[in-house]
């Protein structure tokens, strides 16, 4: 079945919901909070992970509207469609199914007919083989030294999710040293390739269609550099790579043996959940890797089954909805209260931007309401005394997700106690704010009386700044898979909604056809 396709703006619900907002479109968080049960109400739970949505500018009618819209728009239909692989992803004529990548149901899903659970099996037991090896030191480079250092070469997809994920699982990591290079800038590689030695260094080249500029200019300069103190005849025991392009990766040079597939079904920026992860795998171990991979099932199963009200990334990006197209919101932050995720906006800009940034439906209309947010954000607390202050009391709206966790991994409980009452403090400061009476009083018992009139109005906060609480128990390979796959279903809902579609980015092409032109006239 193909994807619903409606213009949202024309459905019932978008009209009940545009006189919804003019109703409530001047209520205050601080007033709604005058409620005893909001917390409660407006709360949602999966095993170890809690969401609390209450600070936002919403009423249970907002909530009931929004799930209406989802529901009249044919939600339930879409998900089904993407989980059961259908060509959902009609501009490049493919299936999307990185939730099949981390399912362990026996349920076969089909692609041209095929079950295609025996192969992704197969790949893990690959990825689950070769990491092992190579971890235990018995996998050996051509001076019969074993690894100390990986370097993943690869861009876009292709890096940002490894990164991002190796980055986050640091506490986790073995005695490998993780590279990654993927800007063109030779910079880059060279700064990297001062720290490598020939002889104990593993390359895997990830690069799904094995074409990319950036990609394989940086793999040909590892390469040459390899080749200055090894042989040809070296290369199988140092270059890996992950691709669909068995091509190109053969005149590369790559021994069929070293090449992890990934299919066309899996998009560049939901692939590292394919052996696009495997410098994962390489730097936390395999069974890490796989409780990554369970943790995002765990968020598919609830999206799948869990009916809107309830659901975390369907609520979550109706909300996002909400405040994009009914309150003229342009940004989105996403602020993670832990040093490990610092590389999570970067990752979450691709999977966001790169996703929902269309101006076209599905029809191949131009569309005339908004789409794809801008996401960015960074952690706290660092970010506090960085750009929250335009946050807090600049003109723009800018919604928060603030992303926690109630125990620290290396149980710093000092630390953590005041990191945490951090969290909680921005969250109420933006929601709350501070009252000109605050202020007032403020002044007058801190001895400042005589400047209450030039002070008064830069110290006011009018709060009424909406974020989501979204806390964890702490941050282990499951409850980051889970944290992922959330914002993988929100991008979803969110393109199904908007009517455009999600899985391509033609986008992004035109500025690299132009590159090669000019880089030809040089
Ligand atoms: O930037 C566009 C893009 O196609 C991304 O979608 C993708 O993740 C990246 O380039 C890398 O592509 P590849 O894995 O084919 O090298």
């Amino acid at each position: 079945m193909a994807l619903p396709n409606n213009n949202p703006t024309q459905t019932i619900a978008w009209q009940q919901l545009t006189d919804h907002f003019n109703e409530i479109k001047d209520i205050k968080i601080q007033d709604l909070y005058k409620h005893d049960d909001r917390q409660k109400d407006f709360s949602l739970t999966l095993n170890d992970l809690s969401v609390d949505f209450s600070k936002n500018r919403i009423t249970s009618e907002t909530i009931k509207l929004l799930v209406d819209l989802a529901k009249e728009i044919g939600l339930q239909e879409a998900i089904e469609s993407q989980f059961n692989g259908e060509v959902i992803n009609v501009t490049e004529n493919r299936a999307v199914l990185h939730t099949a990548l981390r399912s362990n149901s026996e349920d076969p899903v089909l692609v041209e007919g095929k079950n295609i659970k025996p192969q992704i099996q197969t790949a893990l037991r690959k990825i689950r083989s070769f990491s092992n090896k190579v971890i235990s030191g018995k996998w050996k480079g051509y001076t019969g030294k074993s690894i100390t250092d990986i370097v993943n070469i690869g861009i876009g997809g292709s890096d940002l999710g490894p990164d991002m994920i190796v980055e986050s699982l640091q506490y986790y990591k073995n005695h490998l040293n993780t590279h990654f290079v993927s800007n063109v800038d030779g910079d880059h590689v060279s700064e990297i390739m001062k720290r490598l030695d020939p002889e104990t260094t593993l390359f895997v080249i990830v690069s799904k269609t094995f074409t990319t500029q950036e990609t394989i200019t940086n793999a040909e300069t590892l390469k040459n550099w390899f080749l200055k103190s090894a042989t040809i005849f070296d290369i199988p025991k140092h270059f890996v790579a992950v691709s669909t392009n068995l091509v190109a990766v053969d005149n590369f040079g790559i021994d069929k043996a070293n090449v992890f597939t990934m299919w066309n079904w899996v998009g560049g920026r939901f692939s590292l959940w394919s052996a696009v992860g495997l410098s994962i795998s390489l730097s936390v171990g395999f069974e890490n890797y796989k409780a990554l991979l369970d943790g995002a099932e765990e968020m598919d199963i609830h999206f799948r089954n869990e009916s809107f009200e309830t659901n975390i990334p369907v609520i979550l990006a109706l909300l996002s909805v909400w405040y994009n197209n009914f309150y003229g919101a342009e940004t989105e932050a996403v602020l993670p209260y832990s040093q490990y995720l610092k590389k999570l906006p970067d990752y979450l800009q691709q999977a966001i931007m790169e996703s929902n940034g269309k101006g076209v439906d599905r029809n191949g209309d131009k569309i005339d309401y908004q789409t794809g947010t801008i996401v960015w954000g960074s952690t706290g607390t660092n970010m506090q005394h960085a750009f929250m202050q335009l946050v807090h009391q600049g003109t723009k709206l800018i919604p928060a997700d603030f992303i926690g966790y109630k125990e620290s991994l290396y149980g710093l409980t000092d630390h953590h106690k005041k990191l945490m009452a951090n969290y909680y403090g921005q969250i109420d400061a933006l929601a709350f704010g501070k009252t000109k009476e605050d202020v007032h009083l403020e002044l007058q018992v801190s001895g400042n009386a005589d400047k209450i009139n030039t002070l008064l109005p830069f110290k006011v906060f009018e709060g009424n700044r909406p974020s989501n609480a979204i806390l964890f128990d702490k941050l282990t390979p499951k409850s980051l898979g889970k944290l992922v796959a959330f914002y993988e279903h929100k991008i979803f809902t969110q393109g199904i909604i908007w009517n455009i579609y999600s899985y391509d980015q033609f986008g992004v092409e035109l500025g690299k056809e132009l590159a090669k032109k000019l880089l030809k006239k040089q």
